[in-house]
């Protein structure tokens, strides 16, 4: 995992807990955010989005991924997961999938309304995850 600085951290985890508040929630009521730090250092935030159609939903972290994807990163080195709840909550399977795709050794941060959190690698999340090898070039 690389060295986040402090600034880094309060950043991403202000920029997750702002996110939260856009979250397109009208069938759960549970507005989720999230933010990643990718190698160049920016920062990308994300919110859930979700569908009439329940299962078209898309969770805060990919999309924050997929929004620091579509401005340019190639890879993460930091996510901080907000949940409006007195636990912190640690991402679905899905959003570790594409997590560990962009960050295998990521360092992760889940928040929460209350003290605690949890942080871990990404690879910790999901041990023996789906890979395929990577053409050279990109199509
Ligand atoms: N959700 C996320 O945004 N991230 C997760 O890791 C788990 C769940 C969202 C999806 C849905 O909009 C709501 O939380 C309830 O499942």
């Amino acid at each position: 995992m690389r060295n986040i600085t402090d600034v880094q951290w309060q950043a991403l985890e202000e920029a997750a807990r702002a996110a939260s508040a856009r979250a397109y929630c009208p069938y759960s009521r549970f507005p989720v955010g999230a933010a990643v730090l990718t190698a160049d250092g920016s920062i990308a935030a994300g919110c859930n989005v979700e569908n009439a159609s329940f299962g078209l939903t898309s969770c805060a972290e990919r999309n924050a991924i997929f929004r620091a994807v579509a401005d340019g990163a190639t890879s993460i080195i930091a996510l901080v997961l907000y949940t409006p709840t007195p636990e912190p909550v640690a991402p679905c399977g899905a959003c570790r999938q594409v997590i560990a795709e962009f960050g295998r050794d990521a360092h992760l941060r889940c928040i929460c309304d209350g003290p605690g959190s949890i942080d871990c690698a990404a690879h910790e999340l999901l041990p023996h995850g789906f890979t395929l090898a990577k053409p050279a070039q990109a199509p």
